[in-house]
């Protein structure tokens, strides 16, 4: 499917088609992770570990997506996003350590590979990790590569009084929340 064309509506799908999957999703993950975890702990094979990474995961991520759809997004959609150049550069490094963990999950779970009489519930989890980490790294690299991108060329070749007009930087504090 062709994506929307404007930013503004970029942003509204990434909210319905990722936001709210990653949302729908990895609650349940996660206590399938912890079930596998426990009755599988004597497997070589057991993810040890992806619970709680998991757990981490949907904290981080939550406070992340709440900053992009109470601030970057809303502004985004307002016309103000030549002036978001601090917002989005936050929201990239943000996606940087969501990678790190990707990677981590990568190497807890053997590249999502079942190991050979894998149970029913540790099928479900593989199966449902793998669809979480194909969106989860469309949704970065449609955010950094297509939606972000446009803004970030734009500010560059404008007349520095313009980059360095007042941005809303100022309305993120360091856990994230809006001031
Ligand atoms: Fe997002
Ligand atoms: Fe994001």
């Amino acid at each position: 499917m062709a994506l929307p064309e404007t930013a503004a509506e970029l942003t509204t799908y990434i909210e319905g088609r990722f936001h709210a999957r990653h949302r729908e999703q990895l609650p349940e993950l996660q206590s399938l992770s912890e079930k596998v975890e426990r009755v599988h702990a004597e497997s070589p094979y057991v993810p040890v570990g992806l619970a709680d990474l998991l757990a981490d995961m949907i904290g981080e991520l939550e406070v992340h997506m709440k900053k992009e759809e109470l601030v970057l997004f809303p502004a985004i959609r307002q016309g103000h996003g030549y002036h978001m150049g601090h917002p989005i550069a936050a929201m990239r490094a943000d996606h940087d350590d969501h990678l790190v963990a990707i990677i981590k999950i990568g190497a807890l779970t053997n590249d999502v590979t079942l190991p050979e009489q894998a149970c029913e519930t540790w099928r479900r989890l593989y199966a449902g990790l793998g669809e979480f980490l194909v969106d989860i790294k469309e949704h970065i690299r449609i955010e950094n590569d297509i939606l972000f991108q446009q803004f970030d060329s734009d500010l560059e070749k404008r007349p520095r009084s313009y980059a360095s007009s007042p941005c809303m930087a100022h309305e993120f504090d360091d856990d994230g929340s809006k001031i």
